[in-house]
């Protein structure tokens, strides 16, 4: 199905490894948003929808999901987008709401193309089949040291690190490496951001450049 584009709405996506802080500062930057009377959606990748909440948990939660192949994991990330995009996103949009999505495509063409090594062409082709013409229009990469978010995960309250957060100290060293070259490749999308700052810090570069975006 075709996704109608806004000119209206704007969508960020936060990208970066786990434990680089994105959900804090998504929730700093919805309320500066709302403060200055924005209506703003806040959502996050894989799910958001309840088809994509299910998807979420095989991926991620299902004690058999050790043995699921890369090709697989991409199909699945890939259907949780296109029902976001289609379900959440591209709606709150033509309503002009500012929408921030905890990952979006770029997730997959990290971990999936980059960090799994699936091939690139497939990767992109799959991707903007996903979300049709809904692009964001700007991505924040939070940018941490690979031992640090690994340690952050590690210190992450109770639970058991899930299938992904399982994985070794090359596959996130792959993905850190991943986001710096496409945001080095797109500069005009991508702002990235120095994860090792305070929290207020990290909050006022992030507010700094969306301002620039809805000005
Ligand atoms: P989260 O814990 O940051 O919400 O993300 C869930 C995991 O899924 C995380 O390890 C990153 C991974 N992921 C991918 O591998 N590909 C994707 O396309 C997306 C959206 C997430």
């Amino acid at each position: 199905m075709p996704v109608k584009h806004s000119t209206h709405g704007k969508l960020i996506s936060f990208e970066g490894s786990e434990g680089s802080g994105k959900s804090t500062q998504i929730a700093l930057l919805a309320k500066h948003l709302q403060l200055l009377g924005r209506e703003v959606l806040t959502t996050r990748e894989p799910g958001g929808t309840e088809i994509g909440e299910q998807i979420r948990n095989i991926i991620v939660h299902n004690s058999k999901g050790d043995e699921m192949c890369a090709e697989t994991e991409l199909f699945l990330f890939a259907a949780s987008r296109a029902q976001l995009v289609r379900e959440v996103i591209a709606p709150a949009l033509l309503k002009s709401k500012i929408v921030l999505t905890d990952r979006f495509l770029d997730s997959s063409t990290v971990y999936q193309g980059i960090a799994r090594n699936l091939a690139s062409d497939p990767v992109q082709q799959i991707n903007h089949f996903a979300v049709g013409n809904v692009m964001p229009d700007l991505t924040i990469v939070l940018d941490v040291p690979t031992e640090l978010s690994l340690e952050r995960i590690r210190r992450r309250a109770s639970d058991l690190p899930d299938r992904m957060e399982r994985e070794n100290i090359e596959f996130f060293a792959k993905v850190r490496a991943g986001y710096l070259l496409l945001a080095e490749g797109m500069p005009q999308r991508f702002h990235v951001v120095d994860g090792t700052q305070t929290e207020a810090e990290i909050e006022k570069e992030i507010w700094k450049a969306v301002q620039k975006l809805i000005a």
